[in-house]
Formats: structure tokens, sequence, C-alpha cells
């Protein structure tokens, strides 16, 4: 079967956050299960210099809702494990530098609806035409709101693609809090037409919604963790689309996001000071001695590690560690903080560093490389997300023998387990879960984890256990195999 993954990032061409991880990972564990994965990106400058020299496919300048006046061109690439990799080559739009979302007033670029209503027109394109070289997908798998308009273009062909069978679609919600919200007049900008600008179609309350396009017209749609699944059909996590998704929840799946082993493995990690593994857990010590040099905190290695590896958002609930932390140096523990973000988060947690030198340490940089130091490290990774639609931080700590604390919400809630009597008893136990999502309970969580840390033995063996856990792609790409079997695919694609 030829599948299309659209999106808007992809590890290692680029990335802001988990899309790119899971973009990058799951085409290669579908091919593994013999589909035929193919990547559609924007073509950024960091993208088209990864992938060096491409091939020229279609000159797409001037076709329905593209550039007429600027070079447009489809080109294709070999990219990372064989996959092949199509990127729509429109420097007008994507020929920027810095941050791929936000130009240099940390605000969003003023055309973002024409440089995302371009990929999802460009896709929409090579699902009714093809590649101009021979392949056309029958299924387009569509990733988050920048891809959200493909569906909409597939289910309303222009001329001349009116009447040809279109590619089933799926759409994959990676985060309800991002939608593409556009004033109504880029509507026909986009080439959309004015009888889908409805409540039932493109519209949420007066604006054009990219994400709502992507809910309202892929055949099935899937987020990335069965909580997260649920709790978006309801108000509180819903941001507004809960009725949305609860009248498509026969088509709505949680299929949970996994880890790519082969990038993530501290036996055979090249980022870190030492290897080690779950029987050799001794080499954990010299990467948490590297990470207290790195954050400038005092080389004890008795003292308990807490770590963050967090865009700096509202969403991820800092602010509450913030609050928490006090009692977690009043109780000897450390903390490193690697993250971006708001300036307001990232003053504060410079003022907490400031104000405790040697015990928080922080380092306001996007760095891959010291993101696995971080995880190799740290004795605790926090994740005390106010939602969180999968979290992959939480499983890279597992499978590094850190143990998460984390809120129990979304993804956080199905990977991790909690320390209980009965869990530590039946070996089941990987880490420190908390609700609600309010310091209170995060400070709880703390105590918790720094009892346990007294326990050594009882600490080896969540950690045993945490290492122990299967967060690989191989049960979720089967889970994507199947949907895709389950699809109505147009006969005479
Ligand atoms: P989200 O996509 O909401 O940001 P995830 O946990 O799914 O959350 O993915 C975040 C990804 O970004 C992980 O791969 C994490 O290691 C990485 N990451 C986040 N902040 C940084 C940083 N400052 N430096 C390096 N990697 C980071
Ligand atoms: C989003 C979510 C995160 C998820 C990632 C990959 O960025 O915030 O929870 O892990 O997408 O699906």
């Amino acid at each position: 079967m030829r599948i299309l993954f659209v999106a808007s990032e992809c590890y290692p061409y680029v990335k802001t956050g988990g899309l790119a991880d899971v973009v990058a990972a799951l085409p290669p564990a579908l091919k593994a299960l013999g589909l035929e994965v193919r990547l559609l990106l924007p073509g950024y400058p960091a993208v088209l210099e990864r992938l060096g020299v491409m091939r020229a496919l279609r000159d797409l300048r001037g076709m329905p809702g593209l550039p007429s006046e600027t070079p447009v061109q489809l080109l294709s690439s070999l990219g990372e494990d064989d996959i092949p990799v199509y990127v729509l080559d429109a420097p007008a739009l994507y020929a920027r530098p810095g941050n791929i979302y936000l130009g240099p007033d940390g605000k969003d670029w003023p055309d973002n609806h024409l440089r995302f209503g371009a990929l999802g027109r460009t896709a929409a394109l090579l699902g009714l035409d093809g590649d101009g070289a021979g392949w056309r997908p029958q299924v387009l798998h569509a990733h988050d709101w920048q891809a959200g308009l493909a569906a909409a273009h597939l289910r309303h062909p222009v001329w001349p693609f009116v009447g040809r069978p279109r590619p089933a679609t799926v759409f994959t919600i990676h985060n309800l809090a991002f939608q593409g919200l556009f004033p109504p007049a880029t509507v026909p900008l986009l080439g959309l037409p004015w009888t889908d600008f409805t409540p039932e179609g493109l519209e949420f309350h007066g604006k054009l919604g990219f994400l709502k396009a992507g809910l309202v017209y892929s055949d099935r749609l899937t987020t990335v963790s069965p909580t997260y699944a649920r709790e978006i059909q309801g108000p509180e996590m819903g941001f507004g689309l809960d009725g949305v998704l609860r009248a498509r929840a026969g088509d709505l799946t949680g299929i949970l996001n996994g880890v790519d082993t082969r990038y993530w493995d501290p036996a055979a990690d090249p980022h870190l000071a030492a290897a080690y593994d779950a029987a050799h857990l001794d080499g954990k010590a010299a990467n948490k001695r590297a990470l207290q040099q790195a954050f400038g905190l005092t080389p004890d290695p008795a003292a308990p590690l807490f770590a963050i590896v967090s865009r700096l958002t509202h969403q991820k609930g800092i602010d509450l560690v913030m609050q928490a932390l006090p009692r977690l140096l009043a109780q000897g523990g450390q903390l490193a903080v690697l993250g971006t973000g708001s300036r307001e988060m990232e003053t504060a947690i410079l003022a907490a560093a400031a104000a405790s030198p040697g015990r928080v340490g922080v380092n306001l940089a996007y760095d891959e490389g010291l993101s696995h130091r971080v995880q190799a490290g740290a004795d605790v990774l926090m994740v005390p997300s106010r939602f969180e639609p999968c979290g992959l931080t939480q499983m890279y700590a597992l499978r590094y023998g850190t143990l998460p604390l984390v809120s129990h919400v979304g993804g956080l809630a199905d990977t991790v387990t909690d320390v209980t009597e009965s869990s530590l008893a039946d070996g089941s136990a990987t880490g420190f879960v908390f609700a609600p999502v309010q310091v209170g309970a995060l400070v709880q969580a703390i105590d918790r984890a720094l009892a346990l840390y007294q326990r050594p033995a009882l600490w080896r063996q969540v950690q045993v256990a945490a290492m122990g856990r299967d967060v690989g792609w191989e049960a979720s790409a089967r889970a994507y195999a199947d949907l895709y079997a389950g699809l109505p695919l147009p006969a005479a694609v």
C-alpha cells in the first residue's frame, strides 16, 4: 500500500517538537511491515540543505492555490532510512531564517495561511494527479493543522481534477491546542469554496480552521494516545472542538506514539559520557557526573537530580515546578532544565538558578545531543503537563532508567505506572504519577520520589522495570497498518 505522510516537521531535517520525531520514526516502522511510505515536507532551508541535490519532478507555478509569480516546484530525494521525501520548494514561502513558524518578532509569520495552505494544496495534487513520475498515494496521512487543508481540497477537487478518484485520508492530531485559525478573507485566497465556510465545514467561530478542516473532511482520525482520544471529546481538553470530535467518535482512535529505539538507546548512544543498560546501571553514574558539571551543579553523586527537557509553555506546567522548587531544594534535590519558550518562563527559571547556584542549572537552548545527556544523567525526569497528547520525553526517560514524574493526563497516563505498594510488589511500577495537575499534588509526588530514592534497592528495581517497558514503534505501527487496511480505498487508484 502506498502512503503519503504530509507534515510540517520531520527529524533530522527540521524539528520543533515531538511531531518531528513521530514523522521520522513511524515511516520506517511501517516500511518494516511492508508498506510503502513517502513524505511531503515544506522546502525550509534546513530541509533543502540536508537533502542536498534533488530531482525536480513537477513545476507547480500557477497551479490552483499556489503562487504564480515566483518559482514553485516539487522536488524529490531519497531521505533518511531510504524513505523517499518530496519537498515543496517555494522560496517565497519558506526561504526564511530561524523558527519555521515564527518571524524575528516572535509572532507567527503573517502569511502562514499561504505557507501551509500551499502544503495542503500540493498534498492534494499529489493525491489526485501523482508526482509526475508515476507515483500516486492510495492513502494520504496528514499530521496536525499545517497539513489540515489537504483533506478539504480532496473533497472539492478543482479543474482539471474534478471526478478523479481520490486517496483515502487519515488525519492525526498531535496537539489540539494549535489549530491554525485565520480570518475569513483567507478562504478565497486559499482556493476554498465559500459554501464550505460553515460550522459543519471549515469555519471555527467565524475563522477558517485548518485543523478543523482535517477533522471534518478526513476519512479517519487518530490521535497519539488512547487517553487523549477520550479527553479531547470533553469540554475541558477539547479546545472548542470536542463537539466535532464527539460527532466523529466512531472514526477516531488513539494510537500511542513510540520511541525510535535506534537513536534512544543508552547502550549505544554516541552523545553519552558512558554507555549503560539495565544489567549495567553503574554507567549511569558517569553520566550524572557529566550532567552536574554541564549544568554547573554541585558534583554530588548522592543528590537526587531532577530534570526537565521541554518547551517552556503553559501546556508543560513548568510554572508548577517553579512553585514546588523550594520544597525540592530543601530536601537536597537538584534541578537541571533544558528548554526554550516564553520569555516570562525563561526569566523565572533563570532567576531560580541565580538564587540557588550549584543546585539549579539552566540551559535555555535547543540542543538535541544535550537532551540525550540530560535523559541519561538525571535521576528523575519531570513532565507535569496540564495536557499532553502523548509526550515522548517520559518514554525516553523510561528507556534511560530515569524515573519519569508525570501528571495523570493523556499519553503520560498511558505510559507511566505509578509507584505504589502494590505496583512495587508486582514489579509494574515505572515512575511517579500525580493528579490533579496542581502544585500540592506535584509536591507530594516529589516527596514520594525523594523517599524512594533513599531506598536504593527499590529504586533500582523500578529503574529496571522502566527500562524493560516496551516503548518501541512496532505495536503502534501495526495499529496504523490495520487502520489503513480498513480504509475505503477508491477502486480506481
Ligand atoms: P512536544 O511535542 O509537545 O514538545 P514531546 O514530548 O512529544 O512534546 O516532544 C518533545 C521533543 O522535543 C522531544 O524529542 C524532546 O527531547 C525535544 N526537546 C524539547 N525541548 C528540547 C530542547 N530544549 N533541546 C533538545 N530537545 C528538546
Ligand atoms: C505534540 C504533543 C506531544 C506529542 C507530539 C508527537 O507536540 O504536544 O504530546 O508527543 O505531538 O505526537
